[in-house]
């Protein structure tokens, strides 16, 4: 018999950014720590973007993963949890990951993943993987923001509480964990069937500024995207690791 125990959470007032305060306190805290934040003074985004959010309104956290393989199965783990989360508060919304982990309903974005490495004695130790979920923030706000972004308020017409919104992402995160433990291979499965651009035709654009246009074949078991394009009527295929490029918006 296991004896199920809640998730651990903290929630802070206030911090400049959630995935900060976990490097900073990594060694303290325990795994699969959530700590959230009301309000982040500099939250930061992918591509050394910033991320904003109004204070309450949203779900601001990191979790602190310490046995995790690498920074893909920590924002599998994550992606996975954050589609399972929307799921049970909105059933029937057809959200979908962006490759690899964004939040997506239609042609917006609901939520965003930042992996960071955490290092000991030039080691990975543990990843800080936060999560940014827009949860009540309205169409003004978000017009803000210069992207077409959405919030769970604005898709279901009403408000939630971030908290219980917090508090269940923990608990399918916890799930999932468990799942991972027993068996990575289970898991794949689930997160490829979210990426809803598997299949389809796209642009990327690499951190030079170079852009491929091509067909997003699969993916590889380590999640990086297989792109199979022309060069002059040649065939070729790439291999894209996350930290490698973007997809454009234009290939929703
Ligand atoms: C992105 O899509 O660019 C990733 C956004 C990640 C935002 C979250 S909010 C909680 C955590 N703390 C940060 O400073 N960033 C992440």
């Amino acid at each position: 018999m296991t004896a199920e125990t809640d998730p651990f959470i903290l929630t802070l007032e206030q911090t400049d950014s959630t995935n900060t305060y976990v490097r900073e306190h990594f060694d303290e805290l325990p795994d699969l720590a959530l700590v959230r934040a009301k309000f982040q003074t500099a939250g930061r985004g992918r591509l050394g973007r910033k991320w904003l959010s109004p204070p309450g309104v949203n779900f601001c956290g990191t979790f602190c993963f310490k046995n995790v393989a690498d920074g893909f199965h920590a924002g599998m783990l994550c992606g996975i949890a954050l589609m399972r989360t929307v799921a049970e508060l909105l059933p029937g919304v057809p959200f979908y990951l962006k490759w690899p982990n964004d939040l997506y309903f239609e042609k917006s974005k609901a939520a965003g993943l930042l992996g960071e490495g955490i290092l000991r004695q030039g080691k990975i130790a543990g990843i800080a993987m936060g999560i940014g979920l827009n949860v009540n923030t309205t169409q003004e706000e978000l017009a803000g923001t210069g992207q077409s972004a959405v919030s769970l308020r604005m898709i279901a017409n009403q408000e939630f509480n971030v908290d219980f919104v917090a508090k269940l992402l923990a608990k399918q995160l916890n799930v999932c964990y468990i799942m991972y433990s027993d068996s990575v291979p289970e898991l794949f499965p689930e997160w490829r069937s979210c990426n809803k651009l598997i299949g389809k035709t796209i642009a990327v654009t690499d951190a030079c500024g170079a852009r491929f246009e091509g067909f997003f074949r699969d993916v590889t078991p380590q999640g990086e995207m297989i792109l199979e394009y022309e060069e002059q009527g040649v065939p070729l295929q790439k291999i894209f690791n996350c930290c490698d490029v973007s997809v454009d918006k234009s290939s929703l």
